[in-house]
């Protein structure tokens, strides 16, 4: 796994004025990676993180993941690459309020679904042992409004692990919880890369920085070294 992001640009218009949210981003990201983002509100975390996961195409510049140029790929090939190998997790994410737990956690692999004849029974395996691993598992069969921020939060994370992506791309998913609950979750993410998974997170909160192997502040559109808040 290889993500690189060259000389990212991105402007925004407002009120019929340009202005630049990103200057120009550098940021590669290798196999194994764990990269925690910082930055105060609005300083342009979440619009580096939705192009970064080929969801907002920037100004200029490029991403390529695994040496393909996201941005050059048509709508369908983008949404097939996005779907099997990155696993994003926009900020203030939700799950879908009529299905239960399992059946939001097994939605993504119904969108390009295989055709081998155990595919239902190996999915429904994989959210099963996902569960499990989030510790949420008597919480099967429950609804979205019925679960705590937190649950709803591994619901989520659990949603974007199933297609066994690549990289995971979190905006913020710790916001709103509790001090307890934002260290498991983080504590998650760190057992997950420690067994090889590829993590890209922005997170809000000072407690959050004792995860990840490297920190990146965004700072006037440009990424710097370390926590700089
Ligand atoms: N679609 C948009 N159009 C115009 N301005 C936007 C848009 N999205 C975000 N912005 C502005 O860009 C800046 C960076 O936003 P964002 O990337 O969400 O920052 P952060 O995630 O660090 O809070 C903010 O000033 C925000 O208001
Ligand atoms: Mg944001």
């Amino acid at each position: 796994m290889k993500l690189i992001l060259k000389d990212i640009h991105k402007e925004y218009e407002r009120g019929g004025k340009n202005f630049t949210v990103l200057e120009k981003i550098n940021l590669e990201i290798s196999q194994g990676d764990f990269i925690n983002i910082i930055g105060r509100s609005g300083s342009g975390k979440s619009t580096l993180l939705n192009i970064a996961a080929g969801m907002l195409r920037p100004t200029s510049g490029l991403v390529e993941l695994n040496g393909e140029n996201l941005f050059l790929k048509n709508d369908s090939a983008l949404s097939l690459i996005r779907n099997k190998k990155i696993g994003f997790i926009p900020q203030g994410m939700s799950a879908l309020p009529n299905l239960n737990v399992i059946e939001n956690i097994i939605l993504p692999s119904y969108i390009y679904p295989s055709r081998e004849k155990n595919f239902a029974e190996e999915v429904a395996a994989r959210a099963k042992d996902l569960l499990m691993r989030l510790k949420i598992s008597e919480l099967e069969g429950a609804y979205p409004s019925e679960l705590s921020g937190g649950e709803l939060r591994r619901v989520i994370i659990a949603r974007a692990l199933i297609n066994r992506p690549e990289i995971i791309i979190a905006d913020e998913p710790t916001s709103d919880l509790d001090v307890k609950t934002s260290a498991g979750i983080m504590e998650f993410f760190t057992t997950l890369n420690a067994e090889g998974m590829t993590i890209l997170l922005v997170s809000h909160d000072l407690d959050s920085l004792k995860y990840g192997r490297r920190v990146l502040t965004m700072q006037e559109g440009n990424l710097i070294e370390g926590n700089k808040l």
